[in-house]
């Protein structure tokens, strides 16, 4: 086992990791119902395999994770299911601050809080104001996060500098309409991960993802581990990125 790691790991190139990778963890549901469990009990088994993998990207010296937690369309599952999974993640920002913290991990909450309750847009102010000084990997936590709400929340914003004169429609190109984005400053995604074999985007980082490489597993999310996600990026490592442009 030990020895299996070793090599996998031999064979990652450090000088060309993904500088920024996004994950559509997925299958917790399955997971659970499959061994006869709640689905919740699927959402704090992905917990756990968050926390195992984000780590793991940090001590490989991997600068950004965008993972989605909660889409905007997630609202529309059972009541008690929505609750289950704000309270995790509640939980999960609060041990976040011991934990990944520990860790030198910054965390930042990307999408809509209006829609969240109180308590959870005042954690998610003391856990990213508790991690803002770290060094390490930032960690995006998409919440409430849809990436068609984000591009209209970005036009407004657009349009309201406009109104108030603080910027001229002239100015407006790609680089400064990514500047209106929830992700801010950061590169776009380079290595997309999606587990349970679902093959589609869900409304996740639709800009961000423009020309990301996708990599699919069949494995539920909370079965993923170190080794895949090794897997993932020895594969991206022997793609060839042309951004439409031809082979060097
Ligand atoms: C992903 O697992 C976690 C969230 C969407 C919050 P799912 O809950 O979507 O699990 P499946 O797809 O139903 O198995
Ligand atoms: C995408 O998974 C959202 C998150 C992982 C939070 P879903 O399970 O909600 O997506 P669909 O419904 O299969 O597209
Ligand atoms: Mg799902």
């Amino acid at each position: 086992m030990i020895f299996r790691k070793r090599k996998i790991n031999h064979e990652i190139d450090p000088g060309k990791l993904p500088e920024h990778i996004g994950i559509i963890l997925d299958g917790n549901g399955r997971w659970a119902t499959k061994r006869g469990l709640p689905r919740s009990a699927g959402h704090s088994a992905g917990a756990d395999t968050l926390k195992k993998i984000v780590t793991e990207c940090n001590n490989m010296g991997i600068k950004y994770i965008t993972v989605y937690a909660f889409s905007t369309e997630n609202w529309s599952r059972p009541k008690e299911e929505v609750d289950f999974l704000m309270n995790l993640l509640l939980n999960y920002l609060r041990n976040a601050e011991k934990t990944l913290a520990g860790e030198n991990v910054v965390i930042r909450a990307i999408g809509s809080r209006t829609e969240l309750s109180e308590e959870i847009r005042q954690q998610i102010l003391k856990t990213e104001a508790f991690t803002a000084n770290n060094t390490g990997i930032v960690m995006n936590i998409a919440l409430n996060y849809g990436g068609r709400e984000e591009i209209v929340h970005a036009v407004k914003n657009i349009c309201t500098d406009i109104t108030d004169g603080k910027l001229n429609p002239e100015e407006i190109d790609e680089k400064l309409f990514s500047e209106y984005l929830y992700t801010v400053g950061q590169p776009d995604i380079d290595l997309l991960i999606r587990t349970s074999g679902e093959q589609r985007l869900s409304n996740f980082l639709l800009w961000q993802n423009s020309y990301a490489e996708m990599w699919f597993t069949r494995k539920l999310w909370p079965d993923f581990t170190v080794h895949d996600l090794h897997n993932a990026i020895i594969d991206y490592q022997n793609r060839g990125r042309r951004f439409g442009g031809i082979q060097k």
